[in-house]
């Protein structure tokens, strides 16, 4: 009998791999190779081979691998970075930490991928790039972004996040040649014991570029040609995420499964379930569906002991950092506002169990059948903007 379901559960998946993980951790302290040395080659060669691209720099987190792309590319001061408004923090955070101005722009509802027509109308003449994020870890149709990148003179950063091992087009996230930047923290579909990223690049230059930023701007020893950082991936987390890599493939196909059985279970329950890419386009790092009702349901299902979240409850323009920076006030972006009030993020990792999924669909169920299903009217709206 279920009455618990976590949000995501990192313990059944340690537990999946304990002997080889302890084996490998052990290895890392024997050897005392705590910073750069034979992990993190290893590992920047096989996500790189993994992602089909010419070269992975590990990073101390995605918002590093961000930040490093930037400073890569020049950018700074005196420039404007077009970011979707619905992201995380750090999508936004980055472009501020290099000193340059993030413009926020609207998103699709139904993809919660970056508007492009949104970004056209916030474009300035100081634009210098594009960070279209791969939400919720559906690959993005890259095609009309790079069209608005070579339109406007921009360079693309992609904002991978949430987005391992996915592909769109025939051509896997990363792959592409713009610097493509991975998060690793411990929830994500590949997930580190710790903070860890990655950057992906086909241009060797700019990688090299990259990893002097990474490292002080040291090219060699007590030598520092610009003013970096240390953005480096420490050796334990590298081994960690070898032992990982292995599994992706299939940790994302059960998350898709778990999609499917999720929306199947949901249907006609009165919330909107996202739409179901095929296996590959989308690997479900979150489960996001869509109710005017969110507050309350929320509630209902933390009562019944199943763990919900929001992503993200703020768009980016109207947190507090940013409106005190002068960002748009409310009402600029109507669809990432509308969605902040709707969206709900239900329990998703590869081991959730059948038995769980359906636990949380038949409370969803309840709930609609306790407060009252949802009115006709709501229900409109909650389609109007899609
Ligand atoms: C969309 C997005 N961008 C950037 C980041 C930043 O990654 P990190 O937490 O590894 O710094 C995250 C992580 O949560 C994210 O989800």
């Amino acid at each position: 009998m279920v009455s618990k379901v976590p949000f995501v559960d990192l313990k059944a998946q340690y537990q999946s791999l304990r002997n080889e993980m302890n084996a490998t951790v052990l290895e890392v302290l024997e050897s005392a190779q705590f910073v750069g040395g034979p992990w993190l080659d290893r590992f920047e060669k096989a996500f790189a081979s993994y992602v089909g691209a010419g070269q992975a720099v590990g990073t101390s987190s995605g918002t590093s691998a961000i930040e490093l792309s930037l400073k890569a590319l020049g950018i700074g001061p005196g420039d404007d970075v077009i970011v979707p408004t619905n992201s995380f923090f750090a999508t936004a955070e980055a472009v501020s930490n290099v000193g340059a101005t993030p413009l926020f722009a609207d998103v699709n509802a139904d993809t919660f991928h970056i508007d492009i027509a949104s970004a056209e109308k916030v474009l300035t003449s100081r634009s210098r790039v594009i960070i279209p994020v791969h939400l919720y870890g559906w690959a993005l149709d890259m095609a009309p972004i790079e069209q608005f990148a070579k339109k406007h003179n921009l360079a693309i950063i992609e904002d991978a996040a949430q987005a391992h091992g996915v592909e769109r087009n025939g051509r896997r996230v990363g792959s592409s040649g713009h610097f493509t930047c991975f998060s690793f923290y411990p929830g994500k579909n590949l997930g580190a014991y710790g903070e860890a990223g990655a950057v992906t690049t086909n241009d060797a230059k700019l990688a090299e570029r990259l990893c002097l930023y990474r490292d002080h701007g040291s090219p060699s020893k007590y030598r520092h040609t610009v003013v970096g950082t240390n953005g480096r991936l420490d050796s334990l987390q590298a081994a960690v995420l070898s032992v990982k890599l292995p599994h992706l493939d299939h940790w994302n196909r059960s998350r898709h499964q778990h999609a499917e059985r999720y929306a199947h279970g949901l249907k006609g329950t009165g919330v909107l379930t996202p739409l179901i890419p095929s296996l590959g386009e989308h690997n479900f790092h979150l489960f996001v569906i869509r109710t005017p009702r969110r507050d309350q349901l929320r509630d209902y299902l933390v009562a019944q002991g199943i763990s919900c979240s929001i992503h993200y409850p703020t768009p980016l323009h109207l947190t507090e950092a940013y409106q005190a920076l002068g960002a748009p006030r409310v009402g600029s972006f109507p669809v990432s506002e509308r969605l902040a009030t709707e969206i709900l993020s239900l329990p998703m990792f590869p081991e959730l169990s059948v038995e769980q999924i359906d636990y949380t669909a038949s409370k969803i169920t309840e709930f609609f059948e306790v407060v009252g299903r949802a009115s006709t009217e709501g229900k409109e709206t909650a389609t109007a903007i899609r």
